[in-house]
């Protein structure tokens, strides 16, 4: 089915734009970006992102013997490396030991723990890393402008060998319609997006009620 399987990067996009709608004016979202917050709650917010992308990047090297997931993996995505230095700078170098993770974190982590398919893998990365490169610079702007930050702190969203989102995006985008998905495998892909959304949805509540 051609005409399906061409629009995966579409399906996701209408499948989740309510989701997004939800999970940007998430309390603790909106209060972070509007700088009611501190520092403290960006700092808990970078920590939870921490378990959530080892699972993904461990999903990337578990799936990786698949030649489909192969194409949506770029080494210039990878975030666990950024993220450790960003909690090194907030917590100090015995990070480890003061950061506080969620059951929420862990309920995200685990399910992409589970995936083990090529719809849901792309579900799962399609929603952080094409968000953190779209919405994430927004993040980082904001961050920047009400809590006095520099870079330090920030370089989850600083994609050092991606110099410009728009035309890394659209390749990603490509590469997600040239994933040959068959009309069921784009539904799930769709539904496991929306669970995607959901799960920082719920991860953000939760940070809402901590701050
Ligand atoms: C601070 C909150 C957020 C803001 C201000 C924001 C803003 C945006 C904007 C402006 C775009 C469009 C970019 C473009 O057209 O290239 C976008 C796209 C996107 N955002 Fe967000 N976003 C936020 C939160 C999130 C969250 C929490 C997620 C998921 C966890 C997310 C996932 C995505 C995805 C996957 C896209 C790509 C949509 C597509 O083109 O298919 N965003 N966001």
């Amino acid at each position: 089915m051609p005409a399906q399987t061409d629009a995966l990067s579409a399906h996701l996009r209408t499948s989740t734009r309510t989701a997004h709608d939800t999970a940007e004016t998430t309390g603790f979202i909106t209060r972070l970006m509007g700088g009611e917050l501190g520092v403290d709650a960006y700092a808990d917010l970078a920590a939870q992102q921490l378990p959530v992308y080892e699972a993904l990047e461990r999903a990337s090297a578990r799936l990786s013997g698949d030649a489909r997931v192969r194409t949506l993996i770029f080494d210039e995505l990878t975030r666990t490396p950024s993220i450790r230095q960003d909690l090194e700078f907030l917590f100090g170098p015995e990070w480890n030991g003061s950061i506080d993770i969620l059951d929420e974190a862990r309920a995200y982590a685990q399910r992409i723990d589970e995936i083990n398919d090529v719809p849901e893998y792309a579900a799962h990365a399609y929603t952080r890393y094409l968000g953190d490169l779209s919405g994430g610079q927004i993040i980082k702007r904001m961050m920047q402008r009400h809590y006095g930050m520099g870079d330090e702190g920030l370089a989850f969203y600083h994609f050092e060998e991606i110099p410009k989102p728009k035309p890394f995006k659209d390749i990603y985008r490509e590469r997600l319609d040239g994933l040959g998905l068959t009309g069921e495998e784009l539904d799930r892909a769709g539904r496991e997006a929306q669970l995607a959304f959901e799960l920082n949805t719920k991860l953000f509540t939760a940070l809402g009620a901590r701050h």
